[in-house]
């Protein structure tokens, strides 16, 4: 699969545990920055990661800060993106089957490397269920979204 990810200072650590642990099971990463530790903006890092997944060029997303948070907010803004933030595994497998998430948001200063990659792994794995009631919520947020869309105040 072909993963776009980015991080804040806040996510930085993790973003570098995280992007061998893709390539190693496998998948093809898309690296969006940061490259330090130092301050930046988690929305200039939440978008060029939706906007590859939105225009098709990654599969999905992964987005970490200090608290997920905050790019989970940003990347909730972003047309077709569905971003889901996820600190424990039985929530990993849930919004893949129920919510088909395109985005995953996780805080570095929420849980340890381990149970992260655990995370990833299992978000990664889990297919959308398809199932009649989940498709008829999502159409409904979709709904929402297309409500929505334009508005500028
Ligand atoms: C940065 O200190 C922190 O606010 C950011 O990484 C994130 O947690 C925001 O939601």
């Amino acid at each position: 699969m072909k993963i776009a990810i980015g991080a804040d200072h806040g996510g930085y650590s993790l973003k570098e545990v995280i992007v061998p642990y893709l390539l190693s099971l496998g998948h093809e990463v898309e690296d969006v920055g940061c490259s330090c530790d130092q301050s930046v903006d988690y929305p200039d890092y939440a978008l060029p990661v939706c906007d590859l997944v939105t225009s098709g060029k990654a599969e999905r997303g992964i987005l970490i800060c200090g608290t997920g948070i905050g790019m989970s907010i940003a990347a909730n803004k972003v047309r077709g993106i569905r971003c889901a933030l996820v600190h424990d595994l039985f929530s990993a497998q849930a919004t893949r089957d129920h919510n088909d998430t395109n985005v995953l948001a996780i805080g570095e200063r929420v849980v340890g490397p381990g149970v992260a990659q655990e995370i990833v792994r299992i978000w990664l794995e889990t297919p959308f269920s398809g199932g009649e009631r989940h498709v008829g919520r999502l159409n409904k947020v979709k709904k929402i979204e297309d409500q929505y869309a334009g508005q500028t105040t």
